[in-house]
Parts: C-alpha cells; structure tokens; sequence
C-alpha cells in the first residue's frame, strides 16, 4: 500500500513537473516565432540605434572589455501590438509572394539579441545529447591604445607576445572588384601588405575545412584547423605590422593598419553550423559578423556590390577554368545550371525561410553556379542586426568602373588614413586592373533568356538590399541594365 501510495505521488510530481516544462517550452516558442518585425520597424529600430551610437559623446571609443554593449546586450523584451492591429504595411506589389512569405518565414528575423553566448535557447534548433560543443567566440583583447590597428601584448608586462587582427575587412562580394580595390588600397602608405588577400580565417580556416575547386568538382577539403594563434601570426608576422610592434614599443602612435580581404566573410555557408549556438539549427543564429564584431567591435569593412545578374556569369567565367568539369562550358551550359538553379531555390522558398533555403549547403552544391551569392539582401540584413551601418563602408562595382578615384578616395576616408598627395594618388588610380575576365571572349555574352531568368529572379532581392539600406542607388536603374552603345 505504502509503495502504491509512493508510486502515485512520484507521478503526480512527474506529470506536474513535466506540464511546468511544456508551458515553459510554449511560451519559449512564443516569443520567438511570433512578432515578425515589418521591414518598417526593423528599419526604425535600426535607426534609433544609430542615432543612439552617434549621438554619443565618443562614438568612437571602444567599449571596455567585459561591459554591456549594444553587441552583447540580452535580448530586450519587445513591446507587442496588439492582436488586432495589423502592423504591416501592404507591399503586395512590391515583392512576389514566393519572396515575401519566405522572408517573412524565418524566425531569425525577430530575433533582437547578437550576442548569446552559448545559452541554448532559440527553440527552432534541436541540438541532440550528443552535440558537439559548437566554436565559440574568440574574447576581446587588450588592445594597446597607441595602435590604430587592434593589437595587443600577450605578456602586457613585459611587452612580449605582440599580435595583431586586421582594422578592416573587404567581406564582400566575389566578382565585384574586390581584389582590385584590395591591391589599390595596399598602396597606401598607411595600410600594411599582406602576403595574402584572402586569409578566410573566420568562415574556413578555423573549421579546418575549405572549399577547394582547383581539379575537378567543388569538393570540401578538411585539413588541420587554423588556430587563432596562427592567423595572427600569418597577420603580424608576414603582414608588416612588424613596423607597428616598433613604433608601440617606445609607446609611439602608430597609424598603420591592415585589412583582411576575404569576400566570403559576408554569406559564406559552409560552416555556420559549427559556431556554437547553431547546433542543431536549420538556419544560423550566430553568423560570422557577430565573431568578428566581439573580438573588435571598430572593425570596419568594406563590401562592394554589383548588379547580381552579371555578376552571376562573371562569376561562372572565373570559375571555369580552376573547376575541371565546367570545362567546355557555353552560354548554355550556365543558362541550364541557372535555370535549374532557380527553380531549386523558388521550391525551396515555398516551403522554408529564406535564410533556411540561402544558408543550405546541399543547395548550394546542386545549384553548382553561385546564385545565392547574389541574394545580397538576406546577408546585409543578418549584418545590420549587429553592425553599426556607420562601420560598413558600401561600394558599387559599377560606380568603381566609372569613378575608380572617387571611389578609392572614399574607402581612404573611411579607413581614416592620411590623404594622399597628387603623386601618391595617381599612383594608386594608374595602378594595373586586376581580375579581367578572359573567359568571356570564349563563351561570349550570357543569352537573352538567361538575363531575363535571372532578373526577374533577383528583383525581388535588389528590392529588398535597397530598401534595408533606404538608397535607391542599389537599385541599380542608373547603371542596369546597361545601356547599348
Ligand atoms: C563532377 O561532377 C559531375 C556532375 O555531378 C560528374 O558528372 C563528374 O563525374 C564529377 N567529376 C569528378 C572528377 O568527380
Ligand atoms: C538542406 O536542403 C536539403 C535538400 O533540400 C535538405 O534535405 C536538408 O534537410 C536541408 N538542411 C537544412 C539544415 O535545412
Ligand atoms: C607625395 O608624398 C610622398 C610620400 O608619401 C613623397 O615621397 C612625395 O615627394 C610627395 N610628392 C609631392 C609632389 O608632394
């Protein structure tokens, strides 16, 4: 009697118990998944945390280690509408639904916090017991105020162990100029020479597995991982800030800075589900912004655009020749691939969130031409959640082909370098063009109807990068499509 009794009472316990856990889990479930954000209020929430940031007195000192920044902030409870106000302005014209719904379907998006540490609690993710620990964030340094470069001392005392990351990054995008205006910039003599462009610490190296499409198909190659030790070795040894370790010595202020330019940290897929909190995830919470932006929130980056659909092809050619079985492709080779293409990821929308089907690794290796590299808006909007937009530097590819000194110049004001004289500018504009496409006069233009898939594709996309952004030059109309001679 008295173990039936015991028996009972453990059940009670048990079920109430577990009922607690299930409401608990519901309103988890709740305050996630529901209160999408219009675009409108995102953007609104956007811009009072800027005039928030500019309005401070030193907008531009570090926050101190450790301290509550708007990057490391825990989610602020939102305020709700209530039920019977509709909250969102109609666009119906503006975007086809198929875009629309799957915009709106990503849980992301309501999403407020950036920085989460390793607490598991975004209930779309289903880590399982045995989930590996994911890569966690890599902790802010002491930088040594004299450097504009972030650097530090791993023996402060001593002065002993100096080591740099870069200031900036050219983080996007492929086929846009990016290593022209790398080679440019380098020629400043502020900003220190790598002995590499690309050095893809933050999205590969460090997973220990890279992308390689040198011989043959597109295949991940896994290899020992990059320790952070030896990225900021690569930096500060092979990357002349040698000469910053001499001028902070003396407690000298050094101006010299150096820039990574990897043009995959903006959407690069391969391997967000190993940053710890993804676990588990069907589409990324952590993205690589939020890893660099905690090891140094002042970094600036550089991302250069271009309309997506030449960009698409031009991307195609200069894969052609380093990617063994696209050899002997046409026009029609890539108009099938993107044909293909589009549909995988049209299917895809119906049923996912945009970020789920444009973060899909298995989609993106069938897909076989890069199209979700074009999907710029879905990538900005993840960087704006945790990017100051007065930290990202924003470029044409077009507006650099027309205006290569204009251009040039405003990436020196945004790096807050010295101005160059007329000398050392010429220098710098009169610098050899790198990266023209020799492909293209093999397989010629792309076709008609391939220009018209793919337009009307990505309108929706460029829509969208311009409105998050609230300028209509990333509209492309000035400049696209181009105009005959
Ligand atoms: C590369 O992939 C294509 C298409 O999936 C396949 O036909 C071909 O055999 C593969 N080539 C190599 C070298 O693996
Ligand atoms: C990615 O897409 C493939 C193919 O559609 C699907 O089987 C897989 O479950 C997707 N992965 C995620 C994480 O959504
Ligand atoms: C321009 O600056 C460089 C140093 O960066 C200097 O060597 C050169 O003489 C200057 N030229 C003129 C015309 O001032």
């Amino acid at each position: 009697m008295r173990m039936h009794m015991k028996f009972l009472l453990s059940i009670t316990i048990a079920t109430v118990f577990l009922l607690l856990i299930f409401t608990q889990l519901d309103e988890r479930q709740d305050t996630y998944s529901t209160g999408v954000k219009s675009d409108e209020q995102y953007v609104a929430e956007f811009d009072v945390k800027q005039e928030k940031s500019i309005g401070k007195d030193k907008a531009d000192t570090p926050p101190e280690p450790g301290t509550a920044t708007s990057h490391n902030q825990l989610p602020k409870s939102e305020s709700k509408a209530p039920e019977n106000v509709v909250t969102k302005p109609p666009e119906t014209t503006k975007y086809p639904s198929w875009f629309s719904e799957a915009w709106d379907r990503s849980p992301v998006r309501s999403l407020t916090e950036t920085f989460v540490g390793d607490k598991p609690f975004f209930p779309h993710c289903k880590p399982s017991k045995n989930t590996a620990k994911g890569v966690p964030y890599i902790e802010p340094k002491d930088y040594i105020p004299e450097s504009k470069n972030p650097c530090w001392y791993e023996d402060p005392a001593r002065k002993k162990g100096f080591r740099c990351i870069p200031y900036f990054y050219i983080a996007g995008v492929a086929k846009c100029g990016t290593t022209d205006l790398y080679r440019r910039l380098r020629l400043h003599p502020d900003i220190m020479k790598g002995t590499m462009k690309e050095y893809h610490f933050w999205d590969r190296e460090r997973f220990g597995n890279v992308e390689m499409s040198d011989s043959g198909n597109v295949s991940i190659v896994h290899r020992k991982p990059w320790t952070f030790e030896q990225y900021t070795d690569f930096i500060t040894g092979n990357a002349g800030l040698k000469t910053v370790s001499n001028e902070v010595k003396f407690n000298q202020h050094s101006h010299k800075i150096f820039g990574d330019g990897s043009p995959s940290y903006l959407w690069d897929i391969l391997n967000w589900g190993r940053l710890e909190g993804n676990q588990g995830c069907k589409e990324p919470r952590i993205v690589i912004g939020q890893h660099i932006r905690h090891i140094y929130p002042k970094s600036k980056m550089i991302l250069i655009f271009r309309h997506p659909t030449p960009r698409l092809y031009s991307r195609f050619l200069s894969r052609i020749w380093r990617t063994g079985y696209l050899k002997g492709s046409t026009s029609t080779t890539f108009h099938n691939f993107v044909v293909n293409g589009v549909k995988t990821y049209q299917e895809c929308f119906k049923r996912h969130s945009i970020r789920q089907c444009a973060y899909n690794y298995t989609i993106y290796d069938d897909v076989v031409v890069r199209l979700v590299e074009g999907m710029y808006p879905i990538f900005m909007a993840d960087w704006l959640r945790i990017w100051p937009r007065e930290q990202m530097l924003i470029l044409r590819n077009e507006d650099y082909g027309m205006d290569l000194e204009g251009t040039v110049q405003t990436a020196f004001d945004f790096l807050d370098v010295d101005k160059l004289n007329g000398t050392d500018l010429a220098t710098v504009v009169e610098h050899q063009l790198s990266n023209v496409g020799s492909e293209y006069e093999k397989l010629g233009p792309m076709l008609p109807e391939t220009v018209k898939i793919l337009d009307e594709f990505y309108q929706p996309f460029v829509h969208k990068f311009a409105e998050i952004l609230r300028d209509d030059r990333l509209l492309w109309k000035d400049v696209y499509p181009p105009k005959r001679e």
